[in-house]
């Protein structure tokens, strides 16, 4: 069976990619930063009768946290073979993808419309 890791899974496009996945015979590993969001996420796949999925914490944001997911993933397989990079944060618009940092890309930047 194919092998898919979902970052940022656990809710909206991420949650969405996970469920077509298993529905495509892929096992989904459902990324999520929060393991009480992942599980619930994963339940809810469940009881939808979509069962090969299992929870890998992963916050994107953190090196430490991708390390111990990848160790992770490598005690149950020996390849992966996709990986959806879906979690992320667009920060403000416009930006330019060749100024862009890499610390905007890992934390975003200020949300362009402020709350009033
Ligand atoms: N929605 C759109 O119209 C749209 C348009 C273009 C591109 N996109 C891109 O599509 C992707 C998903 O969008 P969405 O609308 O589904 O976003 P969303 O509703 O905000 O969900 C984001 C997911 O990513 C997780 N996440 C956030 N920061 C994370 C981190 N540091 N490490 C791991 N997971 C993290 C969130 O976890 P928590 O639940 O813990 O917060 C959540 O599961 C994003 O990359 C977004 O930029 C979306």
């Amino acid at each position: 069976m194919k092998t898919v890791l979902i970052t940022g899974a656990n809710k909206s496009i991420g949650f969405e990619t996970a469920k077509q996945m298993i529905e495509a015979g892929y096992y989904v590993y459902l990324g999520s930063r929060d393991l009480e969001k992942g599980n619930e996420a994963v339940e809810k796949l469940k009881a939808e009768g979509l069962t090969n999925v299992e929870v890998i914490v992963i916050d994107i944001s953190s090196d430490e946290s991708i390390k111990a997911a990848r160790a992770e993933i490598g005690t149950k397989i020996n390849s992966l073979d996709v990986l959806i990079n879906n979690a992320g944060i667009s920060g403000g618009f416009p930006q330019n993808a060749l100024g862009m940092t890499t610390q905007t890309a890992r934390e975003g930047s200020p949300p362009i419309f402020s709350e009033r």
